[in-house]
């Protein structure tokens, strides 16, 4: 069994509940006039702390950085680096999962994430970011 990395009960309801609001609410703030595709990423750090993203496209399309590597990046700028869980959340009729760059991103610092990813309404997907990658690529493989 994988050695846990983060402590801590998981967050409640209403935590997870003011994470998706968080997220829906950076997603309003996505600069996606390419695809419009607006998607929100909030992170729960293990202090309690939250930290949002939000696409940000480009002219030079491959540039394209996705929400929850701006979450991510948030978060490790402001000294936190270590998570619980995490909240997407988009404009589209239909859930959207992280892309595998994003999985790969917050494996790094997160291998025990719960991913909490909102559709249209109350639609829910409640998953792991370690069912979400198996077999990962981590750190402890570069030693
Ligand atoms: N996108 C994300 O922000 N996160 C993902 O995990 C998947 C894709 C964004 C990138 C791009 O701006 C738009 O969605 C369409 O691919």
């Amino acid at each position: 069994m994988r050695k846990k990395t983060t402590s801590g009960s998981r967050p409640t309801p209403a935590a997870v509940q003011a994470l998706v609001a968080a997220a829906r609410a950076a997603a309003t703030q996505a600069y996606s006039p390419y695809s419009k595709v607006c998607v929100g990423a909030a992170l729960l750090a293990e202090d309690g702390s939250l930290y949002i993203g939000c696409n940000v496209e480009n002219a030079s399309y491959g540039l394209t950085i996705c929400a929850e590597r701006v979450a991510i990046g948030n978060a490790v700028a402001a000294g936190a680096r270590r998570f619980r869980a995490l909240a997407i959340a988009t404009n589209q009729p239909r859930v959207v999962m992280p892309c595998g760059a994003c999985r790969q991103v917050l494996m790094e610092f997160a291998p025990d994430l719960e991913l909490h990813v909102a559709g249209p309404g109350k639609k829910r997907v409640t998953t792991t970011l370690a069912d979400l990658l198996p077999a990962a690529f981590l750190p402890k493989h570069l030693r």
